[in-house]
């Protein structure tokens, strides 16, 4: 899933998202119910409206931003108190709430409102912490009045085995109708944080979307889909593109560097969108050097559309019972120029 934190993949109109294959786009309740406000977008029938991409979204709850973003006030048993980052304005925001917000929304697939403790934490601290996320949960589903909105529970429990059991123990039994593993991608290494993942996601009901929050480098994909991972949203696509990059089988690809000034070729010869279909990545570096908007626009179009087509290689390879050959010699090129 794309990022849409505000309604919008950032560069993105909803016709390019839905061309690059984007099935669902994901929006953040933290921020809109700052701005502009959930009541607007509600009166433009939800994000659909509002945002005039027809296509499914689904909204995280908040808690993840308000520890990334917010001034952080106090964390009890009712919910959050956050400055808002915005204004300043004191806010808090519930199990309650953030249902509320999220069916004023109108998400497809909205998320239970949790904490993701920071890393490295306490391990007491993230233990007393899922728990209350277990709580959170309950609340949530109370909360929830909406029929057409699926309401997918969030399993914690940091990097410990111990705890992830703890959670999911908690947590399977309100049957919701997906999984997500939560708590990961925040700061710990990928030797801690591909185990973690092997160790939730075989616990996971087979039957059921497992999604992976915040989380999406291209090889996280390929680990993360071979360890039973069905859905993924990260900014990494959109940002590293803003930023001159362009995702390759070779590895990132940096458009700012003197040498790209010169390369006649496109970004990704086997590339389908409209970025490599239509220029070479001399004129993307010329774009990038003279600041002009659509370079950071294209790059974002084809690392979307890398991460899709990366996906349904992988899709492919399993089809045809071959994920073990198409991963080694995927990551062989891949990583090549990082040694
Ligand atoms: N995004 C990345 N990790 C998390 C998490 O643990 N919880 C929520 N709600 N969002 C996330
Ligand atoms: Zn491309």
């Amino acid at each position: 899933m794309p990022v849409g934190t505000q309604g919008t993949v950032k560069g993105l109109s909803p016709h390019e998202v839905a061309e690059v294959g984007s099935q669902i786009i994901l929006a953040n309740t933290y921020h809109l119910m700052l701005r502009p406000g959930e009541h607007l977008v509600a009166a433009h029938g939800g994000l659909q409206g509002f945002s005039g991409y027809q296509g499914p979204f689904l909204t995280d709850s908040g808690g993840f931003q308000v520890m990334s973003l917010g001034h952080l006030r106090k964390i009890r048993e009712e919910g959050v108190m956050f400055k808002s980052h915005l204004d300043g304005r004191e806010i808090e925001l519930t199990p309650e709430r953030s249902v509320q917000v999220q069916q004023a929304l109108g998400a497809d697939i909205i998320m239970a409102f949790d904490e993701c403790p920071p890393y490295p934490a306490e391990r007491d601290y993230i233990q007393r912490s899922l728990q209350r996320t277990a709580r959170w949960l309950e609340r949530c589903l109370e909360a929830k009045t909406r029929p057409d909105q699926a309401l997918f529970a969030i399993v914690q429990g940091g990097i410990y085995p111990e705890l992830r059991d703890e959670s999911l123990a908690l947590t399977l039994p309100f049957d919701t109708p997906g999984f997500a593993i939560g708590g990961l991608a925040v700061g710990e290494p990928k030797e801690e944080l591909y185990p973690a993942v092997a160790y939730t996601a075989a616990r996971l009901p087979a039957n059921k979307p497992r999604y992976l929050m915040g989380v999406g480098h291209p090889e996280d994909l390929v680990v993360g889909i071979a360890l039973g991972v069905d859905m993924f949203d990260c900014v990494y696509p959109t940002r590293t593109g803003r930023f001159g990059y362009a995702l390759t089988d070779q590895g990132r690809l940096n458009l700012k560097a003197s040498a790209a000034r010169t390369r006649m070729e496109p970004v990704d010869a086997d590339c389908d969108c409209y970025a490599c279909r239509n220029f070479t990545q001399a004129y993307i570096a010329h774009l990038l050097r003279a600041e002009e908007m659509l370079g950071p626009r294209l790059l974002s179009l084809h690392n979307i559309r890398y991460l899709h087509r990366l996906v349904e290689r992988i899709r492919r390879a399993i089809a045809g019972g071959e994920l073990d050959s198409w991963a080694r010699s995927w990551g062989e090129q891949y990583f090549k120029g990082s040694l």
